[in-house]
């Protein structure tokens, strides 16, 4: 396998919980805005087996199976390994150990107030997902951003809140270990060079910015910190951590981005998801899908052939806006509003195209399910990628909460 080449742009995290098979509205959410971004930034996407466990611990022994089926559908949709890297959570042990080191100082509370926690223990309620675990989920969310210092990390929207933690965490960290007396020392020095008349005039700014956070001011700061060739790096970001008000940055705040929705309904024109059973899945066989296509909902006005239909009421029309040529769209738009075709010609319509665009996605996942070790190697190089700047940060980290290192 050859050595990834990684792109410039703000780094990019994400993860996806190893819970069964993905079906096409991720392909058409998450994985195609995956493929986007690999093209231009470096990104870090791995399989989050430890977070699975915070709500399958009772049943965990499908886990290796689920994480090599899921970076097998992840490469047969395009994830690209030279262009990104593809590990493992549990891999890359440094997650568990910021994971740890980041609860001292998370205080209980912000924990308790996700959202998402008391909702999620009334839903699984067979699952009993009162454990520390559980809790620290946020926690360990924040662990896998802070380690790479991301900049960017596509979710979806119920994973805003997780977000959120883990930008407070990296401002707490910061504000706790990142003064200390390196930090005052090289503060002290950058007003030196600064003279009197400009340092006056930044703490002017700082103290209106921190008054006021209006961020155009820390703007001004900022671009006359780097166009200041007086100051080197260390010092420039001392001076714009103190205008902040915080320290050194050790930790990056990150930032969601937030994933649009698939457009693609289930087949029964709610939203698809493996719990109202009305996915089409990535490892669907083509009877399948043919079967579940030619079943689909439509919309209700055509109740008989001869009745006029609406495409935008129908949930096959949302395919046809992701499968079809603009040829076969003006057909079926035509076609249905006047009745001039019925509702399976529409669908055998849509299945030539889709079948073509899923063909070459089911040979290759054909071809990696025959050779799980070549998985496995991807998986391997890439936990070792993404251990060497795991390290790196882990490294800073422990410095900064006066951890001794070892000999
Ligand atoms: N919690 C995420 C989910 O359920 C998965 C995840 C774990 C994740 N760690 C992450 C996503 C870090 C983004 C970044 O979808
Ligand atoms: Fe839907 Fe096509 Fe039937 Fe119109 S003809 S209702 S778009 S399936």
């Amino acid at each position: 396998m050859s050595q990834a080449c990684l792109n410039p742009l703000p780094r990019i995290v994400s993860g996806m919980r190893p819970t069964g098979a993905l079906h096409l509205g991720h392909w058409e959410g998450v994985l195609k805005n995956w493929i986007e971004l690999q093209k231009h930034h470096e990104c870090y996407f791995f399989v989050a087996d430890w977070h699975a466990l915070t709500t399958h611990y009772q049943d965990p022994h499908e886990l290796e199976a689920n994480t090599l089926s899921l970076v097998m559908e992840w490469l047969a949709v395009g994830v690209d390994p030279d262009r990104a890297v593809l590990f493992v959570q549990s891999w890359v042990p440094e997650h568990a150990e910021l994971h740890l080191l980041l609860s001292m100082l998370t205080p209980l509370g912000w924990l308790e107030r996700v959202p998402t926690y008391k909702e999620q223990q009334q839903e699984l309620k067979d699952r009993e997902l009162d454990t520390y675990g559980f809790l620290g989920y946020p926690v360990l969310m924040s662990a896998d951003v802070l380690l790479y210092r991301a900049k960017g990390v596509p979710v979806g929207q119920d994973q805003v809140a997780h977000l959120e933690v883990a930008r407070e965490i990296a401002r707490r960290f910061n504000f706790l270990y990142g003064r200390g007396e390196t930090f005052d020392t090289r503060l002290r020095s950058a007003h030196e060079r600064l003279g009197l008349k400009d340092s006056h005039r930044l703490a002017e700014w700082a103290k209106q910015y921190r008054e006021s956070g209006a961020l155009e001011l820390l703007a001004r700061i900022e671009s006359t910190l780097v166009g200041d060739t007086r100051l080197d790096f260390e010092e420039r970001a001392a001076l714009l951590a103190e205008a902040r008000g915080t320290g050194r940055e050790i930790l990056a705040e990150p930032e969601a981005l937030l994933t649009r929705a698939s457009r693609l309904p289930g087949t029964d024109g709610r939203k698809m998801s493996k719990s109202y059973d009305n996915a089409i899945a990535l490892r669907d066989s083509r009877d399948a899908v043919i079967r579940k296509i030619r079943t689909m909902a439509t919309d209700p006005a055509r109740a008989r052939r001869s009745d006029p239909g609406e495409p935008d009421r129908c949930p096959v029309w949302k395919y046809h806006e992701a499968f079809s040529t603009v040829e076969t769209r003006q057909w079926v738009e035509t076609g249905c509003r006047t009745a001039g075709i019925g509702c399976l010609d529409c669908k055998n319509r849509l299945l030539e195209g889709m079948l073509d665009a899923l063909e070459p996605m089911w040979e290759r996942l054909q071809t990696l399910q025959a050779n799980p070790d070549t998985v496995r190697e991807v998986l391997a190089n890439g936990s070792a990628r993404a251990r060497l700047k795991a390290r790196d940060t882990l490294g800073e980290v422990r410095d900064a909460l006066g951890l001794a290192r070892p000999a």
